[in-house]
């Protein structure tokens, strides 16, 4: 039996839906994109569900990653849908232009955004989902007002700017708060969790409530990313109480 079960950490927090798994495609190998993409499509198989591009601008963070020609560019070679996580100064200017290069999900840190509200509403007018990442210093009551104009709630399991770090199951707590909120019907965001994810977080992170698993090193430090994509999934469902 998974470990969280038996210690009861289940209760009735269970996600209605499949655990979605987002690969981070900064831990693949960045010379090669359209492959690192292409590992985790899946083909006859179900495969990730979304692509996780962290977008550093060596402004908000310490390092630089992708920027919008990336995206636009991995957009025509992936099926998958792009979940861009910007980790920049003044998204206000800049998040717009990642849904008009074919992104998904648009997410930005809600300490950077001057006006939250207007940036979400012009997200989906350019045709993305909007999403609000929390940092782990930044708690989640003084926000819920404002998630209610969001589509997603990304919760960072580590400080933002570098993959390969320790999860920190403190995280977790918000993650059940926003659970609640959403199981009550006060909101409706989809929830995802972002930082050290691994096969021996996963279970925990799901039976927290999360609806979607960012994982870098996990799926791209392997030798098979495809596989590593079906082996967290199957855990997270397992914590959901799934077969
Ligand atoms: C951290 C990023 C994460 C990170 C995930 O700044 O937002 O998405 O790349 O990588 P792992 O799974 O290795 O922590
Ligand atoms: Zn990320």
């Amino acid at each position: 039996m998974d470990p969280d079960v038996r210690a009861g950490h289940r209760a009735d927090r269970r996600p209605r839906r499949e655990p979605m798994i987002a690969p981070s495609l900064a831990s693949g190998d960045l010379a090669r994109l359209a492959d690192e993409a292409r590992a985790v499509a899946g083909g006859s198989d179900r495969g990730a569900d979304w692509l996780h591009v962290d977008v550093m601008d060596g402004h908000f963070v310490p390092n630089i990653t992708f920027g919008v020609p990336v995206v636009r560019s991995l957009a025509r070679h992936t099926p998958l849908p792009l979940d861009c996580h910007l980790m920049i100064e003044d998204p206000d200017r800049w998040a717009v232009d990642y849904a008009e290069a074919g992104a998904h999900n648009v997410s930005v840190h809600v300490e950077a955004v001057r006006d939250p509200v207007a940036l979400a509403g012009r997200l989906r007018d350019a045709g993305a989902r909007a999403g609000l990442a929390l940092a782990p210093q930044i708690p989640l009551e003084p926000h819920i007002g404002t998630l209610s104009h969001f589509d997603t709630l990304l919760v960072m399991s580590v400080p933002p700017g570098f993959n390969g770090q320790r999860f920190i199951p403190e995280m977790l707590d918000k993650v059940r708060a926003a659970r609640r909120l959403v199981d009550a019907g006060e909101l409706d965001v989809l929830i995802e969790v972002d930082g050290g994810v691994n096969l021996d977080t996963i279970g925990a992170a799901a039976a927290a409530g999360a609806d979607c698993f960012v994982a870098g090193t996990a799926v791209y430090g392997t030798d098979d990313p495809a596989r590593a994509v079906r082996l967290l999934r199957e855990k997270a469902r397992a914590a959901y109480g799934r077969p």
